[in-house]
């Protein structure tokens, strides 16, 4: 029988189907991986009227992305609690306002002004670590980019409110992510969350954006931070205005979730690429002595780190902090020669398009010369979306750029990281992709400190 357009996607059926559902939230990296080979590139899941498309091709990708982004929209009701109508969940046209007001803010040139907050976080924390005395990298690297955005968004005298606002953050983030993951139907969830230490951190954050914002009205000249760019956001072309208040707490509070998560996260899978291959370590100190040499790193010196870029590349295809994007169909959804029905929850596939020997030959090995701009050139664009791609693309990408070269940069004048022995590292779907366990490595001085 010849396929017809109303014809679901292939995938796991009857008891597979709900085997693989279970395996979705035990071992998603996993499932990712498997449903594509045995099924294709468009893999339906499903029970009743619950429907889930993956989606592990490039052309998928462009098409949910960009071409036919209008009928695919962002839904997250247990991170919605935390960062309400902010950039990163809003939708439609409401979406495209914000997105339009916050732009201007992360203009490469605005941002060249936080590489003395980055690599001033980065000699901070890094000067801490004693010779040979292991400790949990990924928890490091957490705390560094907290820190980071937190200084970039509040300001670097409002140090204390930094580190409060961090602390609340974690909590807030972590409280009922457990819960909010059992597969169990929403009504029993929305008995037990949100929890009492949720609502007490996000209280907490509340407070410290509110007296930010005091802050920043009382002297409002004399900074040149993401808050001030959020309350002095005018919309040029509606010429309706700028933020609320409520708008500005929803921002900043997105902002400071989806910035520091994500890049320590993408920090700690590049020391451990590093750790792993000592001669592309040894290509990255040579480059950096002769581009940097003793000083500290600064934004002008991003462009001559070329190597530094395509080994942080490389481990971003390996290592995508965000493993899988998820969107919902407004209306059906035709892809190739299937059909889903409106309300289709889609998972684009990151996770095993990124291991796919077809853009990636020997997928899972570390290749830096894969992401020269030669090599870059040769391959389709949606082959690689760490940052996605289209009117949702990370509004933070330079930020993130600069963030991950200047802080490897300066970490390794001083420092090179080996694991510490005894550990095997395995990646887990968490937030963003995480180390099981964390990372434990060992520090060892290149030079007397
Ligand atoms: C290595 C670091 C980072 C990675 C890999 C990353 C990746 C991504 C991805 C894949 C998305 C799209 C998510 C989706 O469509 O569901 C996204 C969105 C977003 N990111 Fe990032 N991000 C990083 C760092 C940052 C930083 C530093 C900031 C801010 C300071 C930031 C702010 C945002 C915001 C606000 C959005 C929502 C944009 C929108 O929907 O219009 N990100 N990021």
């Amino acid at each position: 029988m010849g396929r017809t357009s109303s014809q679901l996607p292939p995938g796991p059926r009857g008891l597979a189907a709900l085997r693989a559902a279970i395996r979705m939230y035990q071992d998603p990296l996993r499932l990712l991986q498997d449903l594509p080979l045995r099924h294709g590139d468009v893999v339906h899941l499903g029970a009743g009227r619950t429907h889930v498309c993956i989606l592990s091709h490039p052309d998928q990708m462009r098409d949910v992305l960009v071409t036919h982004n209008k009928n695919f929209v962002k839904a997250s009701p247990h991170l919605a609690r935390l960062v309400g109508d902010g950039l990163f969940l809003s939708n439609g046209e409401f979406h495209m306002r914000q997105r339009r007001l916050l732009q201007p803010g992360f203009h490469r040139d605005r941002l060249t002004g936080y590489g003395p907050v980055m690599t001033g976080a980065a000699e901070q924390r890094s000067s801490r670590w004693q010779p040979g005395v292991p400790f949990n990298l990924h928890r490091e690297m957490l705390e560094l980019t907290q820190v980071v955005v937190a200084k970039a968004l509040l300001g670097t005298d409002l140090e204390v409110e930094a580190d409060h606002f961090a602390q609340a953050m974690t909590t807030a983030l972590e409280a009922d992510l457990l819960l909010d993951r059992l597969p169990l139907p929403g009504a029993i969830k929305r008995l037990f969350s949100p929890s009492k230490r949720f609502l007490q951190a996000r209280a907490q954050l509340d407070d410290t954006i509110r007296r930010a914002v005091d802050e920043h009205r009382r002297d409002p000249e004399a900074r040149n931070d993401l808050l001030t760019m959020l309350l002095r956001a005018r919309d040029t072309e509606g010429g309706t205005g700028g933020l609320t208040d409520a708008q500005v707490r929803d921002e900043a509070v997105t902002l400071f979730m989806a910035g520091h998560e994500t890049t320590g996260a993408a920090l700690t899978w590049t020391w451990y690429v590093l750790a792993q291959h000592p001669e592309a370590e040894a290509k990255v100190h040579a480059e950096v002595e002769a581009v940097v040499g003793n000083r500290r790193p600064e934004a002008a010196d991003i462009p001559r780190l070329e190597y530094l870029r395509q080994v942080v590349s490389e481990s971003l295809r390996l290592y995508p902090p965000f493993w899988v994007l998820r969107r919902i169909a407004v209306d059906e959804y035709q892809v190739g020669d299937y059909t889903v029905p409106a309300g289709t929850v889609i998972l684009l596939n990151t996770w095993a398009l990124h291991h796919d020997p077809r853009w990636y030959p020997e997928p899972w090995r570390f290749d830096p010369a894969r992401m020269s701009a030669e090599a870059i050139a040769g391959r389709d664009r949606y082959t690689y979306v760490p940052f996605a791609a289209g009117p949702r693309e990370c509004i933070g990408e330079h930020f993130a750029w600069m963030e991950l070269i200047l802080v490897i940069a300066t970490v390794c004048q001083r420092w090179r990281l080996r694991l510490a022995p005894g550990h095997a590292v395995t990646p887990v779907a968490a937030v963003s992709l995480r180390p099981r366990g964390g990372m434990p490595m060992i520090a060892e001085l290149r030079k007397p400190g």
